[in-house]
């Protein structure tokens, strides 16, 4: 039988896209949630028009009580039974209670080789340190921010002209091929590192 994964969004969902594609045949898992904190991301769309169920817990009706916000979004997740979690573009901290429940179950992608440049503006961040390379990084979730153990990585070089979104554009484009990879070699049960290309 196979796996049941939920897919946290914030945004355009284009990891979540890839992810939700990439789970056919003999794939070991299905999507079966895509959650949203921003009830404008265009990720819901994506996934509504990939007959993908959808839900949105708008983490502003919950005026910075976390924990409220992450019993919403767990009372969502139950209805729909998720064997594991993606987070994909999900721009919200999760608590450690809330990263227990999923402990070993959930993954992230991260858009810097971690453990460099934690946290958000990586790519400026790379570039304004002078790197000759960035990329991507997908991780277990712990509940330290953007930490846990790393499942892969994926590597490009940072050009002379670049800037930020030109840097973004060409880690995005890793992005979509690791993720993919990743999950699928974790629902199999597979913990060692892959690094691209
Ligand atoms: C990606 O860059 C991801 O690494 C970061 O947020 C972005 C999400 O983009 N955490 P999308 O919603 O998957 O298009």
């Amino acid at each position: 039988m196979s796996l049941r994964v939920a897919i946290l969004i914030s945004g355009s969902g284009s990891n979540m896209e890839v992810l939700a594609r990439s789970m056919t045949g003999d794939h070991p898992g299905r999507p079966c949630l895509v959650l949203s904190n921003n009830p404008d991301a265009g990720g819901l769309l994506k996934a509504q028009k990939l007959g993908i169920p959808t839900a949105v817990v708008d983490h502003r009706d919950f005026k910075g009580d976390r924990g409220a916000f992450e019993k919403a979004v767990q009372d969502q997740l139950q209805k729909w039974r998720p064997d594991f979690i993606a987070l994909a573009g999900f721009m919200r901290v999760l608590t450690a209670d809330f990263v227990r429940i999923y402990e070993g179950r959930m993954l992230n992608i991260h858009p810097s080789l971690l453990p460099k440049y934690k946290g958000l503006k990586t790519h400026a961040r790379a570039i304004a340190a002078g790197d000759i390379e960035a990329g991507c990084t997908v991780h277990e979730v712990t509940a330290a921010l953007d930490d846990g153990p790393i499942l892969g990585q994926a590597r490009v070089p940072i050009l002379a002209q670049d800037t930020p979104e030109t840097l973004a554009a060409r880690v995005f484009q890793m992005e979509h091929v690791l993720y993919p990879a990743v999950l699928r070699r974790a629902l199999a049960g597979e913990r060692s590192p892959i690094m691209l290309p």
